[in-house]
């Protein structure tokens, strides 16, 4: 199967996967990427049943409403009952590197409401250690270059990337060469650095369950 393939398997596993848990008070956490594109496609043939959707990017907030699902700001709900995402990396505690479509910051506020938490990926995604997908960190403009010599001296290379805006209007540095043995504690470490919003370790707010998708199949995988 191709890699493609695989996040369609992924995305349709995760509809089935939710379907059981969502009534008419749900609201659903909508992540961003192309796993998580196939998701909302496939979320759309059950719009009937989809009351309130959060999404964390525009992009997916653009197709959920192309599809006619509802999509609310999150400060009109309370708790959003489950969130379906994909990841760059995901580790067997299922602290995950996300933001490679720059959305990281709002995924990391989706995730934070979310009761529960469900990542969806290829098999390609899942690792022993983080840190081979260059980490991107979300910073505010003018603190791009301090934000930066701070990432070197915790021994990584960090590169802006070039023509992205955040939905934020903030940039993103990806950092390079940067293994990642203790995600919590690089997570506090970036995000203490005056001019970061946030990173895209997710490992204070893991995962709850990860959809791996195979060659064998899709497969549920708890945290170790
Ligand atoms: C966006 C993300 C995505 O979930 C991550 O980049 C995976 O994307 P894809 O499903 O396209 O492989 O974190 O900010």
């Amino acid at each position: 199967m191709t890699q493609d393939e695989l996040k369609q398997a992924v995305a349709r596993a995760a509809l089935d996967y939710i379907k059981p848990k969502i009534d008419e008070e749900s609201v659903i956490g909508i992540g961003t990427g192309s796993t998580a594109n196939y998701f909302i496609d496939y979320l759309a043939e059950i719009k009937a049943q989809v009351n309130a959707t959060v999404a964390s990017s525009q992009a997916s907030a653009d197709r959920l409403k192309s599809h006619g699902i509802p999509v609310f700001d999150l400060n009109t709900v309370d708790e959003i009952t489950v969130y379906v995402d994909g990841a760059d990396e995901v580790d067997p505690s299922l602290a995950l590197i996300k933001g490679g479509g720059a959305a990281l910051t709002r995924e990391k506020i989706v995730a934070a409401v979310a009761k529960e938490f469900v990542c969806i990926a290829d098999g390609s995604k899942f690792v022993d250690q983080l840190g081979n997908f260059p980490l991107p960190v979300e910073v505010i403009p003018m603190a791009r270059s301090y934000v930066a010599r701070q990432l070197v001296k915790l021994g990584g290379d960090p590169v802006y990337r070039e023509g992205v805006v955040t939905d934020n209007g903030n940039i993103i540095l990806d950092v390079y060469n940067f293994m990642i043995p203790g995600p919590r504690i690089t997570e506090q470490k970036i995000n203490d650095i005056v001019g970061v919003v946030s990173n895209g370790i997710f490992a204070r707010r893991p995962a709850d369950i990860l959809l791996l998708a195979t060659a064998e199949g899709v497969k549920q995988i708890k945290a170790q």
